[in-house]
């Protein structure tokens, strides 16, 4: 979700063994686990040449994401002007801001809320998940991206007709925050500002016409507290966050079940182990692959002290391969059981989407389940991305 300034660039591009984690340097078709796992044995908090520091073994960063020293907020951008509509997003506020702002956001996820979201996820699963598809199909073109979109959509009150103009946004930002992050926070117009325009005057919109869609309830409240711009910035941002993440989530698990004809049969026999396929998936091929933060002070992580504002690259991915944490932790493996991985972060700002999205890959899980009694890949492409794990295409066998 967050990721790596292009600023460290200052610090040199020096080829080393290790390249392949740094932004703008990886390639999907690398293996970027084997790096990680390198990493983690050798230099589990790595001061790499270009400035970043990573960090690969699972209690460092586990212990990081709840540390109050180290900060969500890019160093430079508080104080920015005019600032970009990101800098306005959740997930980079701190304190008292952060916990008022989240809780108006995540009302309608807590309580029975998510018992109003169910039907959402149930039509787009049937109107995406027919019988008509079958045979050899690229799951990421027909589905694994239509469904979250659709369903995100809907939970927002944006009409289908505008669904082409989220996706492109949605990668430009995606792209953006893994390569140009100082563009996210200084350039004047960039995809998310583009984005936020939209949703300032969708927002507006709903506010004069309603009636609110399930994810906005609080809308008036939320609009009062912080101002129209900054109100329809965080919405584009729950509208990202909302669906780019699960759009992997899906995809990366039927990248592995398709792998593994025995756990296929096995959820068949027994739907509950479904639950465990998007676990496993979350753990095993985790959609947010970093989070970043910034040290407020110099801290001490593994012995080495980390200086004031150095960006500070927690490589989930990594930690929940850790195999200290979990025995053969490169095998996909739905009887799993223990502990818990980090794929939705920890402390302050740990997912508030949490719940929709297990649901949405349950859901659409058992559809397939239902129609299909064999899922067989022929081919697949990852996408040229360090900071979100997840599939350009993904081509399978679909046999009823
Ligand atoms: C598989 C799907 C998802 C994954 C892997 C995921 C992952 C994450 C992670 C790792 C964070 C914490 C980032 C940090 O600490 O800096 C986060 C925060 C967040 N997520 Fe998700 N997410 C997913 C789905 C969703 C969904 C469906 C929504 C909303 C509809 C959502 C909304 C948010 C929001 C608003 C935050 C910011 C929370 C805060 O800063 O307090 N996410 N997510």
């Amino acid at each position: 979700m967050h990721s790596e300034l292009s600023s460290a660039v200052a610090f040199g591009t020096a080829e080393h063994p290790w390249q392949g984690v740094r932004a703008g340097a990886f390639k999907g078709a690398a293996d970027t686990y084997a790096i990680h796992d390198e990493m983690r044995r050798e230099a589990p908090v790595w001061q790499a040449p270009w400035g970043d520091v990573y960090v690969t073994r699972y209690d460092l960063v586990s212990n990081s994401l709840v540390n109050r020293k180290l900060s969500h907020v890019p160093p430079g951008s508080e104080t920015a002007e005019p600032h970009s509509a990101m800098r306005d997003w959740l997930i980079y506020q701190e304190g008292s801001a952060h916990a008022a702002l989240r809780k108006a956001l995540q009302q309608p996820f807590v309580s029975n809320g998510m018992a109003a979201l169910r039907p959402v996820i149930d039509d787009a699963v049937k109107e995406f998940i027919g019988d008509a598809l079958s045979g050899t199909v690229d799951v990421v073109a027909a589905f694994t991206r239509a469904v979250p979109e659709r369903i995100i959509c809907r939970l927002l009150g944006v009409p289908a007709r505008d669904m082409p103009m989220i996706r492109q946004w949605s990668g430009a930002i995606r792209t953006m925050l893994d390569t140009g992050f100082d563009d996210a926070f200084l350039a004047s117009a960039n995809p998310a500002d583009e984005m936020s325009d939209y949703f300032v005057a969708h927002v507006s919109h709903l506010l004069t016409a309603g009636p609110m869609p399930p994810l906005l309830t609080g809308l008036p409240s939320l609009a009062d507290a912080l101002g129209l711009v900054a109100a329809g910035r965080n919405i584009a941002f729950l509208a990202f966050a909302g669906h780019e993440t699960t759009v992997h989530l899906i995809g990366n698990m039927l990248f592995h079940l398709s792998r593994q004809p025995d756990q296929w049969s096995s959820m068949r026999a027994n739907r509950r182990l479904a639950a465990n396929a998007v676990a496993e998936t979350l753990r095993l091929e985790s959609p947010v692959q970093k989070i970043c933060r910034w040290p407020l002070e110099p801290v001490v992580l593994d012995g080495q002290e980390i200086e004031k504002d150095r960006l500070l690259v927690l490589l989930v991915g990594a930690a929940n391969r850790d195999p200290s944490q979990f025995p053969a932790p490169s095998r996909f493996d739905i009887a799993r059981t223990g502990k818990q991985n980090l794929a939705f972060g920890r402390g302050a700002h740990v997912c508030i989407g949490r719940a929709l999205a297990e649901m949405e890959g349950a859901m659409v899980l058992n559809a397939m389940l239902d129609r299909w009694k064999t899922v067989e890949q022929i081919d697949s492409r990852w996408m040229d991305n360090s900071s979100m794990r997840g599939l350009d295409s993904l081509v399978l066998s679909l046999m009823g």
